[in-house]
């Protein structure tokens, strides 16, 4: 069956990588239609809307969707960069891709961070005179929706909040703070979102063979909250006898990847400390140009890197940038819609460039990213993706 994939370059670098990933998808040999979707700054500077309905429209559609990055700035420059006629209307920027996982309800982020052997950026460990490198292989599963990013806060709430929260005891330590003085972010989270976040990692580790799931949260002090999420992990965890349960709190959590990062495998959290513990785990197997990512909803799946648009490497000519997140983001989506043998030959040739440690990007030689890497000896973006798809 042909598929029919959405395709969202958006900004900066986002455009720059995710043709090279349609390269590696057409030498693998699947077969899909592209449609592209517009995102981004430039339709909030022509349209002040940087995510435009039929955009939405191509996602309800298609269901199926590739994304590059977009680049998004505070409100003073928002507001500046206008055009002219839509300037003075109270427009407001809004992330896209927090509407995008709000509007269709994306509430499962998945990154898995796994280490190439022969990686220079990966995590090494000292012992005696030399290191180890142990194999890296985290996937972290994030609430996408909730959280801290519900997007219900205040500085100076109205007065009905603060009647509201006065009703708690502990809001006593804050009686006398001055209303401008007092700023709220609530931390929401359902059990509904509890329970399918802790059931899609779950299922996902027993598809994959991992060990363990580790719920990573701080109930003994984010009481009610991350209460829900563990208690909603014991309750699945009872369909999955094989697989251990582990709790972690996201502090602790943060100090043991740098000790034993082996001993972690599938990993479930709400938003924040998801995204903590998701940036953490990538910092241990290449960081941002090996990062890719999944925002899973019920009827639509959007898949993209972890990086942003990088705008200061947009107009490098040649690219320096690093190709292989949105690389390997192609290929969860592959995962995803069941592609799995062409997913495995993509992984691998991507292993196999990297072990090979012949052709690197700038970021895996350790160097500063700017023109003259070609010169020390850095692969351009196109080369990378060259050098993968000879793999194939
Ligand atoms: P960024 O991820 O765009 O770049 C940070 C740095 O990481 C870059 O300067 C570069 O040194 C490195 N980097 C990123 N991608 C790379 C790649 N593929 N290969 C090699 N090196 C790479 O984050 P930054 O600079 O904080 O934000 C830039 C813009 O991107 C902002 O407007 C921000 O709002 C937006 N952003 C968008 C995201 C998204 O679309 N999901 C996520 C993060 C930031
Ligand atoms: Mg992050």
């Amino acid at each position: 069956m042909k598929r029919t994939v959405v395709t969202m370059p958006g900004d900066g670098i986002g455009k720059v990588v995710l043709p090279e990933a349609i390269r590696v998808l057409d030498k693998v040999g699947f077969e899909a239609e592209y449609v592209h979707g517009d995102i981004g700054w430039d339709f909030w500077i022509q349209e002040g809307n940087a995510l435009p309905d039929r955009t939405i429209e191509l996602l309800k559609l298609h269901k199926l969707a590739l994304f590059g990055a977009i680049t998004s700035k505070p409100k003073d420059k928002a507001e500046a960069e206008l055009a002219p006629a839509l300037q003075g209307k109270g427009m407001v920027y809004r992330s896209p891709i927090v509407r995008m996982r709000q509007l269709f309800d994306l509430d499962i982020s998945v990154r898995p961070c796994q280490s190439f052997p022969n990686n220079p950026l990966n995590f090494i460990r000292r012992h005696g005179n030399g290191f180890e490198e142990p194999k890296v292989d985290a996937v972290i599963f994030r609430q996408n929706t909730e959280c801290l990013y519900s997007g219900v806060e205040w500085t100076n709430p109205p007065k009905q909040v603060r009647d509201a929260l006065e009703t708690h005891p502990a809001m006593k330590a804050f009686a006398k703070v001055p209303g401008e003085d007092l700023a709220v972010s609530c931390r929401i989270m359902t059990r509904g979102a509890c329970h399918r976040i802790c059931q899609a990692a779950f299922e996902y580790a027993k598809k994959y063979g991992y060990a363990s799931v580790t719920v990573c949260e701080k109930p003994n002090v984010i009481r009610e909250t991350s209460g829900m999420m563990e208690a909603e992990a014991k309750k699945v965890k009872k369909d999955f006898p094989e697989i251990a349960l582990w709790s972690t709190n996201i502090d602790a959590q943060m100090m043991w990847l740098t000790k034993n990062p082996e001993d972690y495998g599938v990993i479930v959290a709400g938003n924040m400390f998801g995204d903590i513990a998701s940036d953490g785990f990538a910092g241990l197997v290449g960081g941002l140009g090996f990062a890719a990512s999944a925002n899973i909803g019920r009827d639509v799946a959007v898949f993209e890197p972890t990086h942003g648009s990088a705008p200061k490497y947009e107009k490098l000519q040649p690219s320096i940038v690093n190709p292989i997140a949105m690389i390997l983001t192609a290929v969860m989506m592959l995962d995803h819609i069941g592609e799995t043998e062409k997913a495995v030959r993509i992984r691998a040739a991507v292993a196999a460039v990297v072990v090979e440690g012949k052709v690197r990007t700038y970021d895996a030689m350790h160097l500063t990213g700017g023109p003259d890497v070609i010169a020390q000896g850095a692969a351009t973006t196109q080369q990378m993706t060259d050098a993968i798809i000879a793999k194939l």
